[in-house]
């Protein structure tokens, strides 16, 4: 089935505050690296939709996600990107405390307040980790983490594991680049949804995995039970802009995934490449209907980091190279979208934009009428 998709869904501000109503603040969402909290107290800020929040790690190891909204009267408890909290923290404004799971510890004159005073908690959300990464959902209602990316694993992979063998946890952030892209989020999502294009944008990539000339990748494919992943080149030992791989395979990765891409998209804002030798991790922020933050990290071998000579530049160089090639065509969609005559025409190599079209649309109008709920 096609749902509707007019191109107002990529230029109304209207549109874009329901995205983050119905599917950003109802779903998971991969915000940050745990070992960017790795000690009790430390804190890291993230956005989750329209929100701000600050995670904190707790003493047990725990991690609390904290809507950062004094229960005062509403200040910004904490400017900072991220740091340290001793044992609680501490609104600037008028004085209020709160522990590391949000209750209210003390304020000036608390014994002369109302009693229901100490009943205003932080607001939080739930979080989980999963491959080294925290992840948050706004709704206290949502089922957890794994209801949501298992079927998009199994889809993809055939079993939920596959992460796993690459030992996402244990490795570390060795580059990271943020990308402001002049485009929606989903015009970038939909991208990533096709290699239709890679023949024509990527001829560095495809140097690299000759297969995707065919216009298929590994996040989409002709239609069966699983996706395989893509085999590198013969010349070619590694995935990077050189062909050489920057690392040792990383130790759990299995004989048959030693010469293989596999890459996934977590809907609604994550995008996954698995390489022998490092994991790479790109997560999409919407930051306006036409602007778009991406922030993606390389993930390496901790031994691997350590030794003398490595660098991540040239693996992520492919990707760099990829990622603005995809992000330039991204804008040039951005840039008819409000024309009269932008429309669309998909080959059956870009089936997955419908799926995610059809996924995106059962979150924004279930249950409603289009024609009442449509705000474009
Ligand atoms: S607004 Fe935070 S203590 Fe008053
Ligand atoms: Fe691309």
């Amino acid at each position: 089935m096609t749902v509707p998709w007019p191109p107002t869904y990529y230029t109304s501000e209207k549109h874009l505050n329901l995205e983050h109503e119905r599917i950003f603040e109802k779903s998971w969402l991969c915000v940050a690296r745990s070992s960017q909290i790795a000690d009790p107290g430390s804190f890291v800020r993230v956005r989750a939709g329209r929100e701000d929040l600050i995670l904190v790690r707790k003493p047990d190891g725990q991690v609390r996600a904290l809507i950062n909204i004094c229960r005062h009267r509403g200040a910004t408890l904490c400017m900072e990107k991220q740091g340290q909290f001793k044992n609680s923290i501490r609104c600037p404004y008028h004085g209020w405390s709160f522990n590391l799971d949000g209750h209210l510890t003390a304020a000036p004159f608390l014994h002369e307040l109302p009693p229901e005073t100490k009943e205003r908690h932080l607001f939080t959300a739930q979080v989980a980790e999963w491959i080294g990464y925290l992840w948050v959902n706004l709704d206290p209602l949502a089922k957890p983490l794994m209801d949501q990316i298992g079927p998009l694993l199994q889809h993809r992979f055939g079993d939920t594991d596959v992460p796993g063998r690459y030992g996402c946890e244990d490795l570390q952030v060795a580059k990271e680049v943020t990308y402001e892209v002049g485009a929606n989020w989903k015009i970038l999502y939909e991208n990533f949804c096709e290699c239709y294009h890679c023949p024509t944008m990527h001829p560095e990539i495809c140097q690299i995995l000759p297969s995707w000339r065919t216009g298929y990748g590994t996040v989409s494919g002709p239609d069966g039970p699983k996706l395989e992943g893509s085999l590198l080149a013969d010349d070619a030992t590694g995935f990077s802009l050189s062909g050489k791989p920057a690392a040792p395979t990383l130790p759990g990765v299995p004989p048959e995934d030693e010469r293989t891409f596999h890459g996934i998209l977590l809907w609604p804002n994550v995008h996954l490449m698995f390489i022998p030798d490092h994991v790479m991790c790109m997560r999409f922020e919407p930051v306006a209907p036409d602007r778009t933050r991406v922030i993606t990290q390389w993930l390496f071998h901790p031994e691997a980091i350590l030794t003398p000579g490595f660098s991540p530049d040239d693996a992520a160089a492919l990707v760099d190279v990829t990622a603005r090639e995809d992000f330039e065509a991204c804008e040039r969609v951005q840039n008819a979208t409000t024309s009269s005559y932008f429309e669309e025409f998909h080959t059956p190599h870009e089936s997955l934009i419908l799926d995610f079209r059809q996924w995106a649309h059962e979150r924004l109008y279930a249950g409603l009428q289009q024609e009442s709920a449509s705000p474009a």
